[in-house]
């Protein structure tokens, strides 16, 4: 069994940011800025803004921050959208999900720039994703791409298997393997889905992203199988100093002996969501430059 990192992916990709940040700064006399809203107080949103934060450190980025009050209203919200959108010392712009409720994510979403959308969530990028334009694409979805890219993993004609339909994952990660040059047969499954244990047996290529802990079994994997595991979840663990610990959507234990090569949880997908995000800044800052 294989185990890919995404340590080693992320930091083959961070060198290379670093490179072409150097040379961005040097040319233009500025360095790419990304903004982060987070409005609320959830913590794994808290963790992985504050993961973000440190990335644009490390690269050289502009960095703002705007952390705002769980009861904080669409209007205030969309305003400060709108402040950052004419911004132009401001490159990407990413409010973190979810938000709290009473706030209409799609509003939000769409009130973004899609220049600046480097989340790759706004529907123009969507669009342009699904029929192969350039565009901004969801940072997650991405790196499990550039993870198997890394590892020389060939999708092609693969019967690719993704569990869960999230806008941030599922259904860009069908785009992008159905596109040409990738050429996997993909199937989405589901919480609704009948048979999912024989379906996802039917996989050449596991992409577990539905959010429930250890949810994938040995049952349910072909021998060979090769498996990203994108979720994360905080289960409770009373001998860990936070009180929990993170689990992916597979039982790694109960598979690893099965699959061909494998995704830890964590030291997986996780690290390459961040790669991408500063990726897709960098990419922003290049084409508003000019
Ligand atoms: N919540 C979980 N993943 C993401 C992500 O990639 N971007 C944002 N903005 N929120 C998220």
């Amino acid at each position: 069994m294989q185990l890919l990192t995404g340590k080693e992916v992320s930091d083959a990709v961070f060198e290379d940011l670093e490179k072409q940040t150097s040379q961005f700064i040097a040319k233009h006399g500025f360095a790419p800025t990304l903004a982060v809203i987070l409005v609320g107080n959830d913590p794994a949103s808290q963790s992985y803004v504050k993961s973000k934060k440190k990335a644009c450190i490390s690269l050289g980025f502009g960095h703002r921050d705007y952390e705002l009050a769980e009861d904080t209203t669409q209007e205030v919200l969309l305003d400060l959208v709108k402040e950052l959108n004419a911004d132009a010392t401001v490159h990407g712009i990413l409010v973190q999900l979810p938000l709290p409720k009473g706030l209409d994510e799609n509003l939000i979403i769409e009130s973004i720039d899609s220049k600046k959308d480097v989340d790759g969530f706004h529907p123009i990028n969507v669009g342009k994703l699904l029929i192969g334009l350039p565009c901004f694409v969801s940072c997650t979805p991405k790196g499990v791409l550039e993870m198997l890219d890394f590892y020389h993993i060939e999708t092609k004609g693969k019967h690719a298997v993704i569990i869960g339909r999230s806008n941030i994952v599922g259904k860009p990660m069908a785009a992008l393997l159905i596109q040409k040059g990738r050429d996997a047969t993909v199937t989405i499954c589901h919480s609704k889905t009948e048979n999912l244990k024989e379906i996802v047996n039917t996989a050449d290529i596991i992409i577990a992203a539905m959010g429930k802990p250890l949810f994938i079994t040995p049952d349910m994997v072909k021998k060979g199988a090769i498996i990203i595991d994108v979720g994360i979840n905080r289960v409770e663990d009373p001998t860990r100093k936070r009180g929990y610990r993170l689990v992916g959507d597979v039982d790694f234990e109960q598979v690893k002996d099965i699959c061909s090569a494998i995704t830890p949880v964590p030291g997986g997908v996780g690290v390459m969501t961040i790669a991408m995000l500063m990726k897709n800044t960098l990419q922003a800052a290049i084409q508003l430059a000019h």
